[in-house]
């Protein structure tokens, strides 16, 4: 299977959306944690434009060095660190190749919108990295299966989520993709290693402000829908068009669930 490829256009788009999600329930013991002597290593899988660089460096207190891991170099050279003094460099691979030797150079593991990508095995093969390297591991925005159009429904709108679901859990790159299933899966994968979990909603609430990414978001699901349902396909293109429409004229508010998930392992000499 190849690899996934994801447009800088999509990735900016998202951003802002992103970042004003993320579960800001979990900075107070990331920060506790991470404030402990020696920790400064950073590692991002599936890093992109440096989406979650731009979010956490500015979270995180004292010297970071940030190493961003991603098959896709031109999207990696557009990372710019969100603050001068820190340490930011870029690792071009593809991360179905394992990521043992890079976790076990990091303090912190993290990851934002990817783990719905990967499979179970490969998720797995994380959680027992990290846990070897005592690194903690923080993993954000994976889609968690929920989508939610607020006021009355349209009769279109559960055939394209059931479709939309069943192709999130295709493969990926790295066999049957988790899908809706990442958050809590990681949850119990860092459990299993005795990690201490925070498993936080962290859904995107999307409004008229929002119009261009819920245009690029329906017209993803709407060819996904049509691919799956090609009966359907005047249909679905009509639900597209009124669901984009929707949301410009103001009339309704789009919710799209993710999980944040922060895990961080036991004390030492600890359980
Ligand atoms: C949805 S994007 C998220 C990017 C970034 N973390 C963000 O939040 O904007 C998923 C990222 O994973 C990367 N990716 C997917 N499969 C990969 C693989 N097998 N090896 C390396 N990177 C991969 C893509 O290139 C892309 O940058």
């Amino acid at each position: 299977m190849s690899l996934e490829t994801f447009d800088a256009d999509w990735l900016a788009l998202r951003e802002s959306a992103d970042h004003r999600s993320r579960a800001g329930g979990m900075l107070t013991p990331l920060r506790d944690w991470w404030s402990e002597p020696g920790r400064t290593r950073v590692l991002d899988l599936g890093a992109g434009a440096g989406s979650n660089l731009r979010y956490l460096a500015p979270e995180l207190s004292g010297p970071q060095e940030w190493t961003l891991v991603d098959h896709d170099q031109g999207l990696m050279s557009r990372a710019r660190p969100p603050v001068p003094e820190l340490a930011v460099s870029t690792h071009c691979q593809d991360l179905r190749e394992g990521v043992g030797a890079l976790v076990g150079r990091a303090d912190l593991v993290t990851a934002s919108a990817l783990l719905d990508l990967v499979s179970e095995a490969w998720l797995s093969a994380l959680a027992d990295v990290c846990s070897e390297a005592r690194a903690g591991a923080l993993f954000a925005l994976s889609y968690d299966g929920r989508v939610e159009w607020s006021g009355e429904a349209d009769p279109a709108d559960a055939a394209v989520l059931t479709a939309v679901n069943r192709h999130q859990r295709g493969d990926k790159g790295f066999g049957a993709a988790l899908g809706p299933s990442a958050g809590p899966a990681a949850d119990e994968a860092f459990r299993a290693h005795g990690y201490r979990t925070w498993l936080l909603p962290s859904p995107w609430v999307l409004e008229s402000a929002d119009t261009e990414l819920v245009r690029a978001l329906v017209d993803g699901w709407a060819d996904v829908a049509m691919e799956r349902l090609p009966g359907e396909r005047a249909r679905v293109r009509e639900w597209a068009d009124a669901r984009s429409e929707d949301i410009a004229e103001g009339r309704v508010r789009l919710t799209v669930g993710h999980w944040d998930l922060l895990a961080l392992p036991p004390d030492e000499g600890g359980p």
